[in-house]
């Protein structure tokens, strides 16, 4: 990596990673943790809103809403409790930056849930956890508890009169209940589906109450903006998406992993981070923030990464899960394999989801098997047209957006899918990571 790449990160929520035990207490209050809590607790509660709307900082779980604003929209007059909820299911694929946060500084989110919590008026915040990772669950509770333990959490914190109690859920491992609305039927106790909108969370979210969810970043995003102020944070990024951010890079690289660094850097310059594709290989095509959002191919390396950057080019910035396939891969079995997840995680509550994901796969299982018949192109994009956009949630969207993205790049791919299958054109073991299967021998 040459030193001109480094200068391009900014580690701030990444900076204590690699710090002996930086998940104990001890280890983050000596690197300056919990003196954001401290600092904030002086401040009101509208002065820390204004100071996160002023700073810019955008949600980091994909659909960038401005973090301030959305704190700005809980009624001052509701009678009920005021809840928090951080939304920590991360099940996107390919996304990877809040696992890695939660499991390396337990206590920056914490810290961050406590002030946020103070910010919006609510005693008791929530982090629902994806079920799968049971180690994450159990590193927050151990988190949690050590801040119980110093007076961070609790009745009367440090003595400012402030009260905060934090839970830790475990889900059960359902991507659909990373929607914010069926992840709060989850954490009542109910079958996850997303709720009908209006009413907002923000007005009647949990138990009825105003809610304010947010991503795990954007709440480890606060205490580093109350410590180093607004100016410091709007000083990175591009005009309209602020501050630094965590990008996780996946696939045919040579060094897959998370970078942090200002919003608005480029692919071409991630790249150079990670150490570049796969040898003797080139790009072929990449998802900017997880499958969800549509490919972009090489022409797009020097886009800016950032919310207008890939609203731009067609696509979007999602969770900015980068992931990167080589000219090894099939766009057509790539294609298969995410309309499968959102086929198997469609929750089922509205036809064109549930029926029109399955028929996705039908049609793409025999495009991938070289056994398609002309017109299943079109069958497919006129079944995408039926789906995105006429469906009760975003998954769904996102199911079509693989698909509708890969056609327009890849066509004749598609059509070669008429004839030839996949495998023969792109055989697994040549663009598979981990050669240890049958086809990666034989390759
Ligand atoms: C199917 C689906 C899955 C989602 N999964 C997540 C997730 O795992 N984590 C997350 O923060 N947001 C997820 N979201 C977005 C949330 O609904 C919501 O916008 C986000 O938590 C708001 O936080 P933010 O404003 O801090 O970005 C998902 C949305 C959909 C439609
Ligand atoms: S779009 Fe899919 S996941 Fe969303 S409510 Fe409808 S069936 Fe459920």
């Amino acid at each position: 990596m040459s030193e001109q790449s480094v200068d391009l990160l900014t580690p701030v929520l990444t900076r204590n990673w690699g710090d002996e035990r930086a998940w104990k207490l001890s280890n983050y209050e000596r690197v300056g943790g919990y003196a954001a809590l401290r600092k904030a607790l002086k401040q009101t509660p509208d002065e820390l809103v204004n100071l996160v709307k002023d700073a810019g900082l955008r949600g980091r779980g994909g659909a960038g809403f401005p973090t301030g604003m959305k704190w700005s929209f809980v009624p001052k007059d509701n009678p009920n409790p005021t809840y928090l909820v951080i939304n920590a299911d991360e099940s996107e694929p390919g996304t990877c930056k809040d696992i890695p946060l939660m499991m390396a500084s337990p206590h920056t989110l914490v810290e961050g849930a406590i002030i946020s919590s103070y910010a919006i008026g609510a005693e008791h915040a929530f982090i629902y956890v994806r079920g799968e990772v049971l180690h994450v669950a159990r590193r927050l509770q151990q988190a949690v508890r050590e801040a119980y333990s110093a007076g961070y959490l609790g009745k009367n914190i440090l003595g400012s009169g402030v009260n905060v109690d934090l839970v830790i859920h475990s889900g059960a491992g359902a991507y659909i209940c990373g929607e914010e609305t069926a992840l709060l039927d989850s954490l009542e106790g109910l079958r996850g589906q997303p709720r009908l909108r209006p009413p907002f969370p923000a007005v009647a979210g949990l138990y009825a109450s105003p809610t304010v969810i947010n991503n795990v970043e954007s709440i480890a995003s606060v205490p580093c903006i109350v410590d180093n102020g607004k100016e410091w944070f709007s000083s990175m990024g591009t005009e309209k998406s602020k501050g630094m951010t965590i990008y996780s890079l996946s696939g045919h690289v040579k060094r897959p992993g998370q970078f942090e660094a200002p919003m608005g850097i480029t692919l071409r310059q991630l790249l150079e981070l990670a150490g570049g594709v796969r040898d003797g290989h080139k790009l072929k095509f990449w998802t900017p923030g997880g499958s969800s959002t549509p490919i972009l191919t090489d022409e797009h390396l020097d886009l800016p990464l950032d919310y207008e950057g890939m609203a731009g080019a067609g696509s979007m910035l999602g969770t900015k899960a980068l992931q990167i396939f080589d000219d090894t891969t099939s766009v057509v079995r790539t294609t298969l394999r995410w309309v499968e997840f959102y086929k198997h995680e469609s929750c089922g509550k509205c036809t064109p989801c549930r029926e029109g994901s399955w028929w996705l796969v039908q049609i793409l299982l025999r495009l991938e098997a070289g056994e398609g018949v002309e017109g299943d192109i079109e069958k497919m994009l006129d079944l995408c047209d039926n789906i995105g956009g006429r469906s009760f949630c975003a998954l769904a969207d996102g199911a079509v957006a693989c698909v509708t993205s890969a056609v327009r790049y890849f066509r004749e791919e598609f059509e070669q899918a008429y004839h030839t299958p996949a495998w023969e054109l792109f055989p697994y073991g040549r663009s598979a990571l981990f050669a240890s299967s049958k086809e990666g021998a034989n390759a």
